[in-house]
């Protein structure tokens, strides 16, 4: 294995070099490296930064990067764990390449967190992190931070799998990238709730090809009944961009006051806020301190969750004009047109094309049009 120096952030760590013509360079090589992660990765950086614990498990560890930037960067210290040996030898090496005072443990993770805690716990796993999530709730005291990449079971491009992982019905909507976040965010709920602890985000979003959750556990069984209040369903129309919410366990029938065919429910799902506003401005006065490569992204992002309306959905402006036979004026038109008839509405992380409010569907329609709709 030939390895090659990457940085990020100010550290400096080796990582195997890959096939640059495989269709998945990361995938080319035995111990995993995505560069494409160093937003997500910067971050958790910016937030651990902020929010101090006393101690954090880099839970899936392959270079020990993500680790080793969180020891040097925020000065906290941490554990990072791998099951696999070809990884940990990596990661030792890395340690002794940054000189960073991090622990190693070879185990597997679920393992590790029945016997041990951590202030802070973040599961970057291959995939899904629903087999690892029971274990990371016991071994976390407060802050519990996870990366998902299986994005087409989440949205509801795989149906079945997305069911047999999170227990919720997924529906491949206009705005499935927010349901999957949702659909993660409300399993974790159900992980937490069963101990008596409940749940606050702190930031949340999707990207790309991966959803990322940072939460706050909370200790008592007010703070879980409170956690379970904002679970519930999206209820969506097959033939039409109708939604509605419904909070509660159950779902209720629905009909579309629009084409009266039955709703689809789409969840159990985290139909609360995503982020703490507060905690998303603190970020964004701090991204300047460090040396952040993502720093221009990741202030984006910022900028854009800040301002979302904490709808649990949104809506896809194309998509609406492709049904209304138009073409899409600009978002900031379609945006200024439902604020003039009188409803909050803004842009989304989620999507370029996508529109937060709470305006009725025909208000939406007109704005997309610029003529009144049926
Ligand atoms: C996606 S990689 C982690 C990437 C890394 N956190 C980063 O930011 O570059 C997933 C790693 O999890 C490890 N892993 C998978 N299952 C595990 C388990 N049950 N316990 C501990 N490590 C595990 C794999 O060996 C692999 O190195
Ligand atoms: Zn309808």
């Amino acid at each position: 294995m030939i390895l090659t120096e990457v940085r990020e952030g100010t550290t400096s760590v080796l990582v195997p070099e890959q096939d640059a013509t495989s269709q998945f360079p990361p995938g080319s090589v035995p111990i995993f490296f995505n560069q494409r992660m160093e937003l997500n990765r910067d971050v958790t950086v910016l937030l651990l930064s902020l929010l101090k614990p006393s101690d954090y498990l880099d839970a899936m560890g392959a270079t020990g990067i993500r680790g080793l930037r969180v020891a040097g960067e925020c000065g906290i210290p941490v554990t990072i764990c791998d099951r696999d040996s070809t990884a940990t030898s990596l990661i030792t090496q890395n340690k002794i390449h940054t000189g960073l005072p991090v622990t190693i443990v070879e185990r597997d993770v679920n393992a590790l967190l029945s016997d041990q805690s951590f202030d802070a716990v973040d599961l970057d796993p291959f995939g899904t992190p629903a087999m690892f999530v029971d274990a990371a709730v016991r071994g976390c005291r407060r802050f519990l931070f996870m990366t998902a990449t299986d994005t087409a079971p989440l949205c509801g491009a795989h149906f079945k799998a997305g069911i047999r992982r999170y227990g919720a019905v997924p529906l491949n909507t206009e705005y499935h990238s927010e349901v999957g976040l949702r659909i993660l965010i409300g399993f974790v709920v159900r992980e937490t709730v069963k101990y008596d602890r409940g749940i606050e985000p702190l930031f949340c979003y999707a990207r790309e090809h991966f959803t990322r959750v940072h939460l706050r556990l909370r200790r008592g069984v007010q703070a879980a009944d409170d956690t379970l209040n904002h679970v519930g369903f999206i209820h969506q129309c097959k033939k039409c961009p109708y939604r509605e919410e419904q909070p509660g366990l159950l779902a209720h029938d629905y009909t579309c006051p629009h084409c009266e065919e039955p709703l689809q429910p789409i969840g159990p799902l985290w139909l609360g806020t995503l982020y703490n506003r507060e905690i998303i401005d603190l970020m964004l006065s701090q991204t300047g301190m460090l040396q952040l490569g993502a720093q221009k992204d990741m202030t984006k992002l910022f900028r854009l969750c800040r301002d979302e309306l904490p709808t649990s959905t949104f809506y896809d402006y194309h998509h609406i004009a492709k049904l209304l036979g138009c073409s899409p004026p600009h978002v900031d038109i379609v945006l200024e047109r439902i604020r003039t008839a009188g409803y909050p509405a803004t842009r989304t992380h989620f999507s370029g094309y996508g529109i937060k409010t709470e305006a009725p569907l025909r208000i939406i329609k007109n704005a997309v049009h610029g003529e009144p709709q049926d």
